[in-house]
């Protein structure tokens, strides 16, 4: 059976469709229209049991919320998507959503699109507000002050320097708050800022592009291309999406790749790219080293790496990442934390398959994203996927939960997630 994407999945490229349609034709819903979307929505996916009419209109306007959260997607690092729905006598008086780090918060947007009618108004947001001063002042002050008399946020925010404590500033105001409200939607749009917060290194892709018989290279190491066009471009709005994408030096001495993001579109932008190399064997002449690029070429070095050829690449405005506690192998668990003090909320591992078989081992992915070609390889000496010293029993295999499947054409994208420790492959 296909399950089609689910409208909470944060890689998926539906999500800006649906937010442009919406933003287009639902700006103004009444709470009787509301509850009556809902409620067919509701009976259209089988969910019988709603508490309250309250309750209904609330997940109405947090869903709301969630798509203008989403229409920022790939551009907040290292902050959160939110969105804001300022809600009064049943009617939208404003909305918001945070564009990019350093621009106004969802919240503030809202407000502002209000034009003074906030008061009184239910703010429903995807996120805790915040309490603190970061690039922008405290959302929290902004709320009391504009004179909102109820609170709907979706999720409590990880960052320790509002965890809860917004929450606390609203209620310690008299302003009525409750949290809960599409809880799961909420961390799932934002997994890749949750894990950012909870585990100190980014979310992590694993994406690959196979045969059915799991081939990701023929004997002769030719690996271009496996998929077809469309599934090519799916991989190119993710690079859109993703803030890194991180490759082994093997990829780059075999296939010569450029790793950036080719749309076609005024807006994309390119991911960092991120090499690991032990030796500092990448060419000066790769094409990963692109200086037309929008985003920087970083290689992970270990302690192995001799300086001159540190100071070349250095001199082709390759940045240098020393992968520290790693004196002849990068460690990936180590680069990914430097890469998250750097800010960068997800990263996608695009090969090769001993980077893969790394990965696995050090537990880092979070989601595997395997395109499957409709081929078939064969050869003892042709690449398998991931690479690594394999299991001795199904038992150890490592198991994709919450798995999802979609086509491009005649490829197939199987993903899933990645739950705990993983085994070694
Ligand atoms: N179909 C696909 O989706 C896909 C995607 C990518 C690649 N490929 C294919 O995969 C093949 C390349 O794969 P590969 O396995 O040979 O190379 P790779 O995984 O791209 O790179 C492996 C190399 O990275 C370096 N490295 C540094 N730290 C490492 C660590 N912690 N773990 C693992 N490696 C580390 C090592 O070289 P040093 O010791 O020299 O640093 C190692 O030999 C090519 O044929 C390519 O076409 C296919």
């Amino acid at each position: 059976m296909i399950s089609w994407p689910s409208p909470i999945n944060p890689w998926d490229s539906r999500w800006i469709l649906h937010t442009v349609l919406d933003l287009r034709h639902s700006r103004h819903y009444t709470s009787a229209e509301s509850l009556r979307l809902n409620r067919k929505a509701a009976q259209g996916l089988g969910i019988g049991i709603m508490t309250s009419e309250q309750n209904i209109i609330d997940r109405s306007y947090m869903r709301r919320a969630l798509e203008l959260a989403v229409s920022a997607r790939g551009r907040t690092s290292p902050n959160p998507m939110v969105g804001a729905v300022l809600v009064k006598d049943g009617r939208v008086v404003g909305e918001g959503f945070h564009a990019f780090a350093g621009s106004d918060h969802a919240e503030c947007v809202a407000v502002r699109d209000a034009q003074g009618q906030a008061r009184g108004a239910t703010l429903y947001v995807n996120l805790e507000p915040c309490c603190h001063y970061g690039k922008t002042p405290p959302c929290v002050e902004l709320i009391i002050g504009a004179g909102v008399s109820r609170v709907v946020a979706a999720c409590q925010d990880p960052n320790p320097a509002v965890n809860g404590k917004g929450i606390e500033a609203l209620q310690a105001a008299g302003i009525g708050v409750e949290v809960g409200c599409l809880a799961d939607e909420a961390a799932r749009l934002n997994e890749a800022f949750f894990t950012h917060m909870q585990l100190g290194r980014p979310f992590v892709l694993m994406k690959v592009a196979s045969s059915l018989d799991g081939k990701i290279a023929t004997r002769t190491g030719e690996s271009r291309w496996i998929t077809g066009e469309s599934a090519r471009q799916h991989v190119h709005r993710l690079r859109n999406m993703v803030d890194g994408v991180l490759v082994g030096i093997g990829t780059i001495l075999r296939d010569d790749p450029m790793l950036t993001t080719r749309l076609g579109i005024e807006d994309q932008r390119d991911p960092a790219r991120i090499i690991v190399d032990n030796l500092a064997r990448l060419p000066l002449r790769a094409k990963v080293i692109n200086r037309a690029s929008t985003a920087p070429t970083y290689i992970a070095v270990s302690a192995m790496a001799p300086p001159a050829r540190l100071e070349a690449l250095e001199r082709e405005q390759v940045q240098i990442i020393r992968v520290e506690d790693s004196p002849r192998r990068v460690s990936l668990a180590r680069l990914l934390q430097t890469l998250a003090k750097m800010g960068l909320l997800s990263v996608m591992i695009e090969g090769g398959a001993e980077i893969y078989a790394s990965a696995l081992k050090e537990g880092v992915v979070d989601k595997v994203l395997m395109f499957l070609a409709p081929i078939l390889v064969g050869g003892k000496s042709s690449a398998s996927a991931v690479a690594g010293e394999g299991i001795d029993t199904f038992s150890q295999a490592v198991r994709l939960a919450d798995v999802r499947i979609e086509r491009f054409d005649s490829d197939i994208l199987v993903e899933g997630y990645i739950r705990g420790q993983q085994q070694a492959p």
